[in-house]
């Protein structure tokens, strides 16, 4: 039976590995790799680099496809995304079709934790159902972008018993009610902390986090939510693409 492992590598910091996940790397004998857009190169190394520093027994080799794009612009958000899953989940039937022997073992690996904000269990469950290839598969957790953006600022997500919640800069710029008074906020496109009303909630906010390009912001919004936008647009423009993630806590 092939075997697949759904590794959590960490968001960033190449230390943020698992001695979980460094067994799994060695148990692989192909890495299936899947990134897209500017980040691609700079994600891709780091995969590489984990695989050379980890690996013991160098016999794996990476397999590259390129990923499918969400179709942007007047399509409702919901159904661009399910067809681009649905164009993931046939790339992935054919890397396990034709890149895996029956006794060998693929690997994808997925960035932070591949319970957030990730396809890759939601197309393996598809696949599994669907029926066009057999399988088994194991998931590695990893670390968070999440938990990363709270270590780097040293602070708890979570007001004492209270809730947190996490949801999309999307979202929140739609004027999403929550009454969650931590709100983590991921794939932000648009600047969304400019549409929350009290200006007194306090904003952690982190970009790169855990690379050398790392940087971190806090504060009211009323007095960093400026500099936060012109922080943003400038980094964006150097390194022509942009990973940040933000706590707000209402005051
Ligand atoms: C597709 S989601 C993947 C999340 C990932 N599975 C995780 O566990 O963090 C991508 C979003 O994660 C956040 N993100 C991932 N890595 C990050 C990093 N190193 N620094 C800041 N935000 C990051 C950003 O909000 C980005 O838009």
């Amino acid at each position: 039976m092939k075997k697949l492992l759904v590794i959590g590598i960490g968001a960033g910091n190449p230390d943020y590995i698992t001695l979980q996940a460094v067994k799994a790397l060695n148990r692989v004998d192909v890495f299936f790799i899947m990134d897209k857009g500017q980040s691609k190169d700079k994600l891709i190394d780091l995969r590489r680099e984990l695989c050379e520093r980890h690996i013991t027994d160098p016999h794996y080799r990476f397999v590259e496809a390129s990923s499918p794009e969400r179709e942007r612009g007047d399509v409702d958000y919901r159904t661009s995304v399910d067809a681009l899953n649905l164009a993931k989940q046939r790339t992935f039937e054919r890397l396990i079709n034709e890149e895996l022997a029956d006794d060998q073992c693929g690997g994808f690996l997925v960035w932070g934790d591949p319970a957030l904000y990730d396809s890759t269990i939601r197309i393996l469950q598809a696949i599994l159902v669907s029926g066009t290839c057999a399988f088994e598969f194991e998931v590695i957790p990893g670390i968070t972008s999440v938990q990363a953006l709270a270590a780097q600022h040293k602070v708890a997500l979570n007001q004492i018993g209270r809730s947190v919640e996490i949801t999309t800069g999307r979202r929140l710029a739609a004027g999403q009610v929550s009454d969650a008074d931590s709100l983590v906020v991921m794939l932000d496109a648009q600047d969304a902390y400019q549409h929350v009303e009290d200006r007194q909630t306090e904003i952690y906010w982190g970009a790169y986090l855990g690379t050398p390009d790392e940087i971190l912001i806090s504060g009211k919004l009323e007095e960093v939510a400026q500099q936060i936008e012109r922080v943003r647009k400038a980094a964006r423009q150097a390194n022509g693409w942009i990973m940040d993630t933000y706590l707000l806590r209402k005051p």
